[in-house]
């Protein structure tokens, strides 16, 4: 073993890292040690997949596409099984209606991922494609899917940044520290929910009012009724998105840890969920421009739910309504798209409200089931928002 400051290097690893292996791979291993040095990691640990995010061009920008233009022109190529968040761009809807260098752009990102080896994946919900194995150590970039993987499959995953996920894809490692220790997935916090969620807003709703108090503490939560994997995921976004919590516990989990000691203990009480609701509705009006399922993206579940639910209904003239999820969920949900979109919905693939350009279609208001989304979508899309259950979202969309 050699040693770079703090961490800890095997022969081939210090080769990399003093550029033996060509300036890309170096550079990649430079950010995963400088990680490792701040996170008081001990080695670099092989992982079994990575993720990454800042997939959007209208989230990436324009710098970052010339590095990864460069990386890829190096030849540099993933080494582990590498997925993609969603990208801006929904193949069939909306290529033809954005503008056309925005298109482009987009369309160029998309090849050099290709070049660089990753899977066209383009989904926040990659644990639908291929489940990791339980205490497998990831590197995943999708605050979302770290959740997820963290709490309800039993994987190992630090929130990485866009950067040090792609670092990790392309040197197959990442440095031992965080949530990859077993110490630091210990839960720090009690929180009791007395108030009943009645449906997956209500799961996201918790999630937003306790990432704003959480910071990133590792709660136990008790007093959840038999929750979803879906009521879960939605928990889990929301959590990570109004703060920095990257995993939870419940205390009816099948083998649930023990909490040491005595712990900070807080009460969620049906009023805090029923105002966080109403903080995510900013809208004045209950007829949106868009409703909007789908994030994180569906499961093959909750497409046959939608599918189910519409029945021979039309959504109505006035209404516009997306359903997103994977292109390979969509692929094994043939029969439910058909329904759903002989309605005069519409399932998207490939992308989400968040990360594409809803506001030069003109999008003002935006209905949704996902608490994530209503917190983004008033600064990302500039558009204002209603937090609805399932049930009313088709309500508002179908005609009568
Ligand atoms: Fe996924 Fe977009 Fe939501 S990336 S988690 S659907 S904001």
């Amino acid at each position: 073993m050699w040693r770079v400051k703090d961490t800890y290097l095997t022969k081939e690893e210090e080769r990399i890292y003093d550029g033996e292996f060509g300036w890309a791979k170096q550079v990649c291993m430079k950010i995963l040690v400088k990680l490792g040095e701040l996170f008081d990691a001990s080695r670099l640990i092989p992982i079994e997949s990575a993720h990454v995010s800042g997939v959007s061009y209208k989230t990436l920008g324009e710098a970052p596409t010339d590095f990864l233009e460069a990386l890829a022109s190096a030849g540099e190529k993933v080494s582990v099984e590498a997925t993609l968040n969603p990208q801006g761009l929904d193949p069939k809807h909306l290529s033809k209606k954005l503008p056309k260098h925005l298109v482009e752009m987009q369309l160029k990102l998309c090849e050099i991922f290709d070049k660089l080896g990753f899977r066209r994946s383009f989904t926040c919900t990659p644990y639908y494609i291929k489940e990791p194995r339980k205490g497998a150590h990831l590197a995943w970039a999708e605050s979302s899917a770290v959740v997820y993987a963290n709490s309800v499959l039993g994987a190992w995953t630090n929130r990485e940044g866009g950067p040090s996920a792609l670092a990790a894809a392309i040197i197959g490692k990442t440095p031992d520290c965080g949530m990859h220790r077993a110490a630091n997935r210990e839960p720090n916090v009690v929180v009791e929910v007395e108030a009943s969620l009645e449906n997956e807003a209500d799961y996201g709703a918790l999630g937003i009012f306790l990432g704003k108090i959480l910071e990133d503490k590792i709660p136990q939560i008790r007093g959840l009724r038999n929750p979803k994997a879906e009521d879960l995921k939605q928990l889990g976004a929301a959590l990570a998105s109004a703060g920095m919590v990257n995993m939870f516990h419940q205390e009816n989990q099948e083998k649930s840890v023990k909490v040491k000691g005595k712990l900070e203990k807080i009460t969620v009480e049906p009023r805090d969920i029923k105002e966080t609701v109403a903080e995510l509705t900013t809208a004045k009006t209950r007829k949106p421009d868009l409703i909007f399922i789908g994030c994180p993206h569906c499961s093959l579940r909750e497409i046959r739910e939608i599918a189910s639910a519409i029945g021979n209904r039309k959504i109505r003239d006035d209404a516009e309504f997306w359903v997103c999820t994977s292109c390979f969920i969509k692929e094994k949900a043939r029969a439910y798209v058909q329904k759903i979109e002989a309605s005069g919905a519409k399932v998207l693939t490939d992308t989400c409200v968040v990360v594409t350009w809803t506001d030069m279609l003109g999008i003002k208001t935006i209905m949704t089931n996902s608490a994530k989304t209503a917190h983004y979508a008033p600064t990302l899309n500039r558009a204002e928002t209603i937090l609805a259950p399932l049930k009313e979202c088709l309500k508002t969309a179908l005609k009568e």
